[in-house]
């Protein structure tokens, strides 16, 4: 093949005379003491992807060189005739050229032989958040299938994995002044198996979570959704709710009127419970505290509210909300942590405004983008209109798996995360974007990998690739290539109409 083809689109590709051959993989060399967690990874990842062992006697090699300048995600690459050197000033700007290079083994290596055309690539995103939300508090997922998840978005520099542990539908956190969170909170029943389900991560699998992805340069950002979206907990310990009760962790998909009440100082108690437990296990300063789809129903009718709104002098019900938030990112200061939201957190905010370091995730168009960074809060962009909710169906077609939306992957690859409403500068508070997939229908790992691939490469190209360098015809020619890469990690994908 002449073209490197990989996704997402480097910055510039320029090639040269000749081919870089080598029999078997090619060992990669670099100065004592530097890039070792790089080459670490990049060895396990090809010899895994491969099959065989790197060939330490092979003339041919990879060369890692560290330079001094720029401090940021970049590398170069420069392939010759019988060597690879890759540089960059960062261990991370490493590592991402390494996936690259991994991305040319999974297209280029055929009947043993390595055969790569020469070439010069230098690249850097355009955002640092390129994320992934997984949501498995609807459907349970391993270790060892989250584990494969991280090697296959490293692949495309995905560099967030947002973690989506808590719903009604279950509780995977354990929290150790919370027990019956994961005795009760995470056991639901399934009306089809008629059976229980009871899933939890321990604390040393969510560090082993956490370390394999640093290990793969992509930070783990935990979410633990309130004060809604918590009839698991509220199955646990009904005090905390307004009516105290009873509740069940819910095995139908809603949003529900149970929510926890914010007239009880215990709504604090367990977020403060919860937020130690998260700064112990999660090296990231962000915490996603949810917010979404919260109904006031409970609140409007429920006395200890009703107290709490006078008190604070509030204008009713949806007020309390934006006074939780504000709590919330007070609580999490304390840890060092900086509060994320879905764009819910924007609203009912005339007594208590949205704290400045807050950030917004726009999940319901881009709306709540645009008003967040008009009011000069960060912005994370992860609208449900433009392809970035992958539990939505790949085409409008009743045989396709996902829920009744649609989200093609020429949608998302369109994902524009600085829209033109945002005015001046507006744009410099945009980290970047994610697709998100919750699983109210996605029952098994291999359902998520259909759902997911390839609509996170398209993403992964909306947020790594400037706009100048951005074209969908080439994307689908890549894309013929990319999906023999995608084959070769052995995960399920989706092949038919992109538009
Ligand atoms: C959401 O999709 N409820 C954030
Ligand atoms: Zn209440």
């Amino acid at each position: 093949m002449n073209e490197y083809a990989v996704i997402p689109q480097p910055a510039s590709i320029k090639y040269t005379e000749g081919n870089f051959k080598c029999e078997g993989l090619p060992a990669v060399f670099a100065d004592a003491g530097l890039f070792e967690n790089e080459v670490d990874v990049f060895n396990i990842q090809t010899e895994k992807n491969f099959d065989i062992k790197v060939c330490t006697n092979n003339p041919a090699c990879i060369r890692l060189l560290k330079t001094e300048t720029p401090e940021d995600e970049g590398y170069r690459m420069e392939i010759i005739a019988d060597e690879i050197r890759i540089s960059s000033a960062t261990s991370v700007g490493m590592f991402r050229g390494l996936q690259v290079l991994r991305q040319i083994f999974l297209s280029h290596f055929d009947d043993g032989v390595l055969s790569i055309p020469c070439g010069v690539v230098e690249d850097r995103p355009c955002f640092p958040w390129r994320g992934l939300m997984l949501d498995c508090a609807r459907n349970f997922f391993s270790v060892e299938f989250i584990k494969k998840l991280l090697d296959s978005l490293c692949l495309h520099h995905v560099s967030i994995f947002h973690w989506h542990l808590t719903d009604d539908q279950g509780w995977r956190l354990p929290v150790k002044k919370y027990p019956l969170l994961t005795e009760l909170g995470c056991k639901r029943y399934d009306s089809r198996e008629r059976s229980y389900s009871q899933h939890f991560y321990t604390e040393a699998e969510i560090r082993e979570i956490v370390a394999y992805a640093a290990a793969r340069h992509i930070e783990v950002v935990p979410e633990v959704d309130l004060p809604g979206h918590t009839n698991a907990a509220l199955a646990a310990y009904p005090e905390l709710g307004c009516t105290g009760g009873p509740y069940k962790v819910e095995e139908r998909f809603s949003v529900f009127e149970d929510v926890l009440c914010a007239g009880n100082d215990g709504l604090f108690d367990l977020a403060q419970a919860v937020f130690e437990t998260l700064a112990d296990l999660f090296p990231s300063k962000y915490v996603h505290i949810g917010g979404d789809e919260v109904k006031f129903d409970r609140w409007n009718e429920c006395p200890k509210c009703q107290k709490r709104i006078t008190e604070l002098e509030l204008d009713g019900a949806p007020q309390l909300q934006s006074w939780i938030t504000y709590r919330l990112t007070g609580l999490l200061a304390k840890y060092g942590k900086v509060a994320i939201g879905w764009d819910e957190i924007l609203e009912n905010t005339e007594k208590f405004p949205l704290p400045e370091n807050a950030v917004v995730m726009s999940w319901r168009g881009s709306e709540g983008g645009n008003k967040a960074a008009e009011l000069g809060r960060r912005v994370v962009m992860s609208p449900n209109s433009s392809g970035c909710y992958l539990d939505h169906k790949h085409i409008d077609d009743p045989e396709e798996l996902g829920r009744k939306w649609v989200g093609t992957v020429a949608k998302a690859f369109h994902l524009t995360p600085i829209t033109d409403e945002m005015g001046g500068d507006a744009g410099s508070l945009v980290l970047g974007g994610q697709g998100n997939l919750w699983t109210e229908t996605v029952y098994a790992g291999k359902l998520a990998e259909y759902l997911i691939f390839p609509r996170i490469c398209a993403i992964s190209e909306a947020l790594w690739t400037a706009d100048k360098n951005r074209d969908i015809a080439d994307f689908h020619k890549r894309l013929l290539v990319h999906r023999r890469r995608l084959d070769g990690l052995g995960l399920l994908h989706y092949t038919g109409p992109l538009e």
